[in-house]
């Protein structure tokens, strides 16, 4: 009796089992089989009614059916679980040339900024050119018209470092990398990293951004410098902005001049931003020195050019009405998360 009742488990569990094709089935199945109040307690219970000899044999048969049910439903839950792995895999799909996208966060204002600068100037025919944040003093300076002792290296409290190399103070050198790797015409900006030490306060930083631009090529007259400059203001705030250009002094450029913006955020009347002038301070620009043209192999009775450079952060800030430039690195996401 007892041997067939297990037969016949054994038969309904294995014709069951072969046709398991889900996890939860296959719970159910061991539930139903194994479980506490499973058929294999019914028969446990049924043994009670054996003599001792029959009892041990049964007990022996009994065990040996339940460890093979065991391995089975094991066999067949690491069954399921590769077939579940193997249909993932089919259904799932990359490709691996997709640019990488931002799945969360936000953009960072100063590269939405750096990025509308390059595509402004890419639609104007510009180079896009990189350059060391670790430069030589070479570049930095001395090519640029401003030798040791010069007082110009004053106003750029510069980091220097034990290699003897110093964090770039500016973006220029790479008006002078750009001009030894270039033959005229050149036309490129820069949008980089640059580093003074100053104290930081509204609007100073220590670490802060750049854009330089050059263009050299014969017959570039203030006009031109003039022309593109507007074309920066008017294509980053999307509509007028007052302007004034000024006279200033840059030893690379002659003559140069700087341009400032009417505060966006004070509308002229006065804040900490602009140190209550009512103007930002935005570049400094002018006619490349024939010495620093001459210094790059560039003949200055031939070719004439013009170069600016200004800072990214204070763009931004006046693009988005941002009082205070140390939000840029504060990592604050209740600033980070409006952009
Ligand atoms: N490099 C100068 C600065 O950081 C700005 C400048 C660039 C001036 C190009 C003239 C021409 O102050």
């Amino acid at each position: 009796m007892m041997k067939e009742k297990i037969e016949a488990l054994k038969e309904s569990f294995n014709a069951k089992i072969s046709e398991i094709n889900k996890k939860d089935a296959l719970e159910q199945l061991r539930v139903a089989v194994l479980g506490k109040k499973g058929e294999f307690t019914a028969l446990m219970k049924d043994m009670k009614d054996l003599q001792a000899e029959a009892r041990k044999e049964i007990g022996q048969l009994i065990n040996n059916v339940k460890n093979d049910f065991e391995a089975a439903i094991a066999k067949k839950a690491k069954e399921l679980e590769e077939a579940e792995i193997n249909a993932k895999v089919e259904n799932e799909w990359s490709d691996i040339s997709w640019p990488e996208t931002p799945v969360q966060g936000s953009i960072h204002p100063l590269s939405i900024v750096r990025k509308e600068l390059e595509d402004l100037f890419i639609s104007m025919g510009f180079d896009i050119l990189d350059g060391p944040e670790m430069e030589e003093e070479y570049y930095n300076f001395n090519a640029l018209n401003i030798p040791e002792d010069h007082p110009a290296r004053d106003s750029q409290d510069t980091f220097w470092l034990k290699n003897g190399k110093l964090l770039r103070s500016q973006t220029s050198p790479v008006q002078i990398r750009g001009m030894l790797a270039k033959k005229p015409p050149i036309k490129f900006v820069c949008p980089g990293k640059t580093y003074r030490n100053e104290a930081v306060d509204a609007s100073h930083e220590h670490s802060f951004h750049q854009c330089e631009g050059l263009v050299v090529d014969k017959g570039i007259t203030v006009s031109h410098l003039i022309f593109t400059l507007k074309q920066i203001v008017s294509s980053i705030f999307g509509e007028d902005v007052e302007i004034r250009l000024r006279p200033s002094f840059f030893p690379f450029v002659e003559p140069g001049f700087e341009l400032d913006f009417k505060c966006r955020i004070c509308k002229g009347k006065g804040c900490s931003v602009c140190k209550q002038t009512g103007w930002i301070e935005y570049l400094g620009c002018g006619m490349i020195h024939p010495q620093v043209l001459k210094n790059c192999g560039i003949d200055p009775e031939i070719y004439s050019g013009f170069a600016f450079g200004g800072g990214i952060e204070r763009l931004t800030m006046m693009k988005y009405g941002i009082d205070d430039i140390r939000h840029f690195h504060a990592g604050d996401l209740r600033f980070l998360k409006q952009f």
